[in-house]
C-alpha cells in the first residue's frame, strides 16, 4: 500500500509517517513550503500514484482563527475541497482529519457521529466547512473526528505543563472543559486500521475515558514532580479569544464496530508519551 500524507511536518502527520514506516506502508509526505495547498498554482497533478490520501494539513491556531477566519477557511475548508477533487479525479479514497470543536459542548454524554454539529468558534466553523466540502465532493472519504492531540513533534499541553513545572511557575488550569487527550501515535495506528476496513463515512477517534484539563495537568504533575500544586480555575478566570466547548468527549462505538479495536485510555497514552520523551 502507498499513501500520500498532506501536512506531514505537523504533529499528527509526522507521527503518521513514522507509523507507516513501522507497518511497512510506503508513505510520501508534503507540507509547506514545498507544497502550499492554498496556492492556486500548486501542482497536485504531478504527485505520484497512491492507494490512499490522508489530509493532516490544517490551520490549527484556535485562538488565531478568531481574527484570521479567511486563512482558517482557506486551509481547513478550501484546501480540503481541492484534495477531495484531486482524489475523486484519480479515484483514490481519502482520510480527512476533523475535530470535536464542530460541537457546541452542551451535552453531558459522549458525542456520536450522528449528534448535531454547532461550532462555537471560528476554527470549528472552518473545520465543519471542510468536512461538508469533502462529503459533498467525494464519496470515498473517511472523516476522522479527533480531539486534544499531543505528540512528540510540536507544541502541546504536556510540554507546556512540564515547562512550567521545571521553571517553578505556578500552575492554574481550567477544570470546566472536559475532553479526551489523545496521543498522535495512537491516532496514527487507528488511521492505519481504518484504511483496511472498507468503510466510508465519519468516525470519531480519540483516547478512551474523559478528563478536564485540570485533571490532565494533575496526572502530568504526578509523574513529573509529585506534590506540585495545580490550582483549578474556571474558563471565566482564564479568558481566551476563542470559546471552547465545555464537554466534547467523543464516543468511539463506531470506531470499535468498524475496526474491532479499542483505543487506549488517556492515562495509558500519557504514560507512554512521558516514557518516550
Ligand atoms: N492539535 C489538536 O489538538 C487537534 C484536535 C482536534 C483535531 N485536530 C486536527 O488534526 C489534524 C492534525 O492536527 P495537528 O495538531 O497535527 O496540526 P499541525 O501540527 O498544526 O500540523 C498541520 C500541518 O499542516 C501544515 N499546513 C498549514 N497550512 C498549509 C498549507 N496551506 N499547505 C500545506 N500544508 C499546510 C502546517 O504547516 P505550518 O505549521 O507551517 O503552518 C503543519 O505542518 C488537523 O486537521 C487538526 O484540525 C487537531
Amino acid at each position: 500500500m502507498k499513501i500520500i500524507i498532506f501536512g506531514v511536518k505537523g504533529m499528527l502527520g509526522s507521527d503518521l509517517l513514522n507509523v507507516c514506516e513501522k507497518n511497512g506502508i510506503e508513505a510520501i509526505g508534503y507540507d509547506l513550503p514545498e507544497l502550499d495547498l492554498c496556492d492556486s498554482n500548486a501542482d497536485l497533478e504531478s504527485l505520484p500514484r497512491c492507494d490512499w490520501v490522508v489530509n493532516c494539513a490544517a490551520y490549527t491556531n484556535v485562538d488565531g482563527a478568531e481574527g484570521d477566519f479567511d486563512t482558517a477557511m482557506a486551509v481547513n475548508s478550501t484546501a480540503a475541497g481541492i484534495i477531495a477533487r484531486f482524489c475523486k479525479k484519480r479515484d483514490v479514497p481519502m482520510v480527512h482529519i476533523s475535530t470535536d470543536y464542530v460541537f457546541d459542548g452542551t451535552k453531558i454524554t459522549p458525542y456520536s457521529e450522528k449528534d448535531k454539529v454547532k461550532p462555537i468558534n471560528a476554527y470549528g466553523r472552518s473545520k465543519l466547512a471542510g468536512e461538508e466540502l469533502v462529503r459533498n465532493i467525494w464519496d470515498k472519504h473517511i472523516i476522522v473526528r479527533t480531539q486534544s492531540l499531543f505528540g512528540l513533534n510540536g507544541k502541546n499541553f504536556i510540554k507546556a505543563i512540564c515547562g512550567r513545572i521545571e521553571s517553578g511557575s505556578p500552575l492554574k488550569v481550567v477544570d470546566d472543559q472536559v475532553s479526551c487527550p489523545t496521543f498522535t501515535r495512537d491516532l496514527s495506528d487507528a488511521i492505519i486500521r481504518l484504511l483496511h476496513v472498507s468503510r466510508y463515512g465519519t468516525v470519531n477517534v480519540s483516547s478512551e475515558g474523559a478528563c478536564s484539563w485540570h485533571e490532565f495537568a494533575c496526572a502530568i504533575a504526578d509523574v513529573v514532580k509529585p506534590g506540585t500544586e495545580v490550582r483549578a480555575v474556571s474558563s471565566v478566570e482564564f479568558p481566551m479569544p476563542a470559546k471552547r466547548p465545555a464537554y466534547s468527549v467523543l464516543s468511539k462505538k463506531r470506531y470499535e464496530e468498524w475496526t474491532g479495536a479499542k483505543m487506549p485510555s488517556w492515562q495509558d497514552a500519557l504514560k507512554r508519551y512521558l516514557e518516550t520523551k
